[in-house]
C-alpha cells in the first residue's frame, strides 16, 4: 500500500500526506434535499457530508424513508440538490450542463437497482455492452473479459434474461454496471427481489469486484447481513448522517438499526458518532 512507512518515527512530508489520503470516488458536502414546499415540505437530506473511497465497498443503511435512495441519487446525477454539492471524483455536479451530466452518468457512473432492469430482448452479453454502445464507446475487451471471468457466467452470456435466474439477472446487471469501468457504483437494494442464495452470489461477485478489479461501490441495503459484505456501513436516520461502522458484522449491524429504530431519540445522537458513542448516549438515557 502506498503511504505507509518502513520504519517508525518517520516525520511525513507534505508530499507523503497528500499521497496517504485516500481518494474520493465520490463525496458530498452539506448535502441538503427538499421535497415540495410549504406545509408539505419534506427534509429528505439534512446535511450530508460523505466521502466514498476509491476501491471500497461502503453500504447505507436506516430506517425506510430515512434518505437513502435519495443521497444516492443525488450523488449519481440522477437528482439535483437543493443546497450542498455532490462530487464524481473532482467533478462538481452542479457545474454541469445536462448533456454534460448524461455524458458523466454513462461514462463514470455505474447503477444497479432492485429490478434488474436488463432489456428482455438482449441476451446477457448484448445487455452488459449496452452502456458502452449507447455511449459510443469501444469496450475495452480485456476489461469486460474479465469482468465476465469474475461473474461465472460464461455458458449463460447468449440466453436472454428470461431464460436467467433473478441471481443470475441481477449479476448481469453487475456486470453491465462494471462494463464502462466506472468511477463509482451505485446499487439501491440490489438483493432486494432475490432470495437469500441468489443474493449472497451476487454480493460475493459485487466484494469481487471491489478486491479483485478495485472497483468502487455504494450498496442502499435494509438487509444487515448484505452490509456485512461491504468494508464500512454508514448509518442514515432523518436525512442525516447518524455513524458508522468499519468492517460490520451482520450482529454489529442489527444492534445499530435496532438503535435507530428507537426514532424519538435518535435526534439527540451526536452528529458522526461511532458505535461506542451512540451506545454510550442510549444507556445515559436509560440511567
Ligand atoms: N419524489 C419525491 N417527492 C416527495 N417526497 C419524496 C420523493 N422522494 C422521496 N421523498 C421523501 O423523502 C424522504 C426520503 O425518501 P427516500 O430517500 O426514498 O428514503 P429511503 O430510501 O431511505 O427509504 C421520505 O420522506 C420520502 O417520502
Ligand atoms: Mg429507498
Amino acid at each position: 500500500m502506498d503511504g505507509r512507512y518502513e520504519k517508525s518515527g518517520d516525520v511525513m512530508s507534505d508530499a507523503a500526506v497528500q499521497a496517504s489520503e485516500p481518494i474520493a470516488a465520490a463525496r458530498s458536502v452539506d448535502a441538503v434535499k427538499i421535497y415540495g414546499s410549504g406545509e408539505i415540505e419534506v427534509r429528505a437530506l439534512d446535511g450530508v457530508n460523505i466521502t466514498f473511497e476509491q476501491g471500497r465497498f461502503t453500504a447505507i443503511m436506516g430506517p425506510s424513508g430515512s434518505g437513502k435512495s435519495t443521497l444516492m441519487q443525488c450523488m449519481a446525477g440522477l437528482d439535483d440538490l437543493t443546497e450542498g454539492r455532490a462530487y464524481i471524483g473532482d467533478t462538481d455536479l452542479s457545474t454541469l450542463s445536462d448533456k454534460e451530466l448524461t455524458r458523466l452518468r454513462r461514462g463514470r457512473v455505474g447503477f444497479i437497482f432492485q429490478a434488474f432492469n436488463l432489456v428482455p430482448t438482449l441476451t446477457a452479453i448484448e445487455n452488459i455492452n449496452l452502456p458502452l454502445e449507447l455511449a459510443r464507446r469501444e469496450p475495452d475487451r480485456e476489461w469486460v473479459d474479465s469482468v465476465i471471468a469474475t461473474v461465472g457466467l460464461e455458458d449463460r452470456l447468449n440466453h436472454k434474461p428470461s431464460e436467467l435466474s433473478g441471481g443470475q439477472q441481477q449479476r448481469v446487471a453487475v456486470s453491465r454496471a462494471l462494463a464502462s469501468k466506472p468511477d463509482v457504483i451505485f446499487a439501491d437494494e440490489p438483493t432486494g427481489n432475490l432470495d437469500s442464495r441468489s443474493g449472497t452470489d451476487v454480493l460475493r461477485f459485487m466484494r469481487k469486484a471491489v478486491d479483485d478489479l478495485g472497483q468502487t461501490i455504494v450498496m442502499v441495503t435494509h438487509d444487515a447481513r448484505a452490509a456485512s459484505f461491504a468494508d464500512r456501513t454508514v448509518f442514515l436516520s432523518d436525512g442525516s448522517l447518524k455513524g458508522e461502522i468499519i468492517n460490520p458484522t451482520a450482529e454489529q449491524v442489527l444492534d445499530y438499526m435496532k438503535i435507530l429504530q428507537v426514532g424519538q431519540f435518535i435526534r439527540g445522537v451526536p452528529e458522526g458518532a461511532t458505535m461506542d458513542q451512540v451506545l454510550e448516549f442510549f444507556e445515559e438515557l436509560e440511567e
